[in-house]
């Protein structure tokens, strides 16, 4: 193993810590820019619990509303506008990934002369990736992308139908204030499509990382047998203060890089729902509910013996009596058969998508992440066809 682990943010985690929101934040300035999504958090009295923190710090407010899923550069531009017009010396981010997201770019745009969609990968010559960004702060209202914790954003180009990444230690959040009672409210369909996308940062690493990393396998093994079981409690009560605490635990070490320390895998399931959520705005863990078994069906041929090891040791199979591509192919059923009962599709045809444009997918899922012959990196990296083979297994 050779690798280099790096995460600055201050975690700030569990009862009472909405309360400290205003002392967290006042050594970062006197004004902040609050990003939110819908109407979620206002609807909840967060919002106002939020800013009352704040002023009682000594904390201006600005606000940025109406950040969709799926955040959009339109949004923000216009939230990079408003940290300069209103001054702001710090961005708050109050909402689940979107919101979090938004603010990471709206942060670094608010310091950007040029077009914001520079700062985001999409094929480009010249990727003015961020190297300055004013303070974020995270305060995630529901348990799934990660954003909290690390230093990545995804924001889509409604024009050009392109959703894709950027990762820079700027926008590492200075503190992360996670309360998990904030994600009581939300619903049961996004509670499992959170579900689905912790695990699915976390098989990434596990599938398409380097070998001999037995200590990664084993935390990445734990972290998804306890995003199971407590994810299926969340999603069966979403009362359930200490399912949503669990969960909530689960989707920040499932992407602020611990698990993935030294694996150095590629992210080829992302790169693909990506794709198929900039043409049709699905929500993104329901995308990865379709495509991942679909993707884990193709790699376990090159690599039956990983998988036999995920059925094994996640879901408690048998080896007996069993060839290593009969044992992968039955953990990955069962996979299925959980993201099912939780309420996810796993299949396009669930969320109406067609085969028409299965090419242009494939071809924007290696846009930025593609190796030297231009496949999707990943074990084993992809073609162009390999994607639209997976896709059409998925219809
Ligand atoms: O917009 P509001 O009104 O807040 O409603 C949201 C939205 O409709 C709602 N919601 C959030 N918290 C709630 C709540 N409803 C009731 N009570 C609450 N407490 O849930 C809906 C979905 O919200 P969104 O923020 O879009 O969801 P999520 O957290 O899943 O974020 C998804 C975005 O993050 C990106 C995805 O691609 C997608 O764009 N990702 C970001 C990553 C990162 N930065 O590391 C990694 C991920 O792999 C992912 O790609
Ligand atoms: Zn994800």
């Amino acid at each position: 193993m050779n690798f280099v682990a790096y995460n600055p943010t201050r975690l700030v985690f569990g009862a009472g810590s909405l309360s400290k929101l205003g002392e967290l934040t006042s050594p970062y300035g006197k004004k902040a820019l609050i990003v939110t999504g819908g109407n979620s958090v206002k609807k909840s009295g967060v919002f106002a619990r939020a800013v009352a923190s704040l002023n009682a710090a000594g904390v201006a407010v600005a606000e940025c509303a109406g950040i969709e899923p799926n955040p959009r550069i339109t949004s923000v531009k216009r939230g990079a506008d408003i940290a300069r017009a209103e001054k702001c010396d710090v961005v708050i981010a109050l909402g689940g990934g979107s919101a979090m997201d938004a603010s990471k770019v709206i942060a670094a745009a608010a310091l950007y002369d040029g077009d914001p969609w520079n700062l985001i990968g999409h094929g480009q010559e010249n990727w003015a990736i961020p190297k300055q960004a004013l303070p974020i702060i995270t305060v995630p209202t529901l348990a799934a992308t990660g954003s909290e914790m690390n230093a990545g954003a995804v924001i889509s180009n409604e024009e050009t139908k392109v959703k894709s990444f950027v990762q820079a230690e700027c926008l590492f959040p200075k503190v992360a204030v996670v309360y998990p009672e904030l994600t009581l409210s939300v619903p049961q369909d996004q509670t499992a499509y959170g579900v689905c996308d912790i695990i699915t940062h976390v098989t990434e690493g596990y599938f398409n990382g380097v070998d001999g990393t037995p200590i990664q396998d084993r935390f990445a093994e734990g972290v998804i047998i306890n995003a199971i079981e407590w994810g299926k409690k969340a999603v069966a009560d979403g009362n359930n203060l200490d399912a949503r605490e669990q969960v909530q635990w689960a989707s920040i070490v499932a992407l602020n890089g611990w698990v993935q320390a030294g694996t150095s895998g590629g992210y080829p399931v992302h790169m693909i729902e990506h794709a198929l959520s900039a043409h049709h705005d699905i929500t993104h863990g329901a995308g990865l509910a379709i495509v991942n078994p679909a993707w884990m069906r193709f790699a376990a041929k090159s690599r039956p013996e990983r998988f036999a090891q995920f059925a094994e040791r996640v879901f408690g199979l048998s080896p007996a009596g069993k060839d290593t591509t009969t044992l992968a192919l039955e953990g990955i059923d069962a996979y299925v058969t959980f993201l099912k009962e939780i309420g996810c599709p796993t299949t396009l045809s669930e969320v109406g998508i067609g085969e028409e444009l299965f090419e242009q997918y494939a071809k924007d899922a290696v846009l930025v992440v593609r190796d030297k012959e231009g496949n999707l990196l990943g074990r084993p990296p992809m073609s162009q066809d390999d994607i639209v083979a997976v896709l059409r297994s998925a219809l």
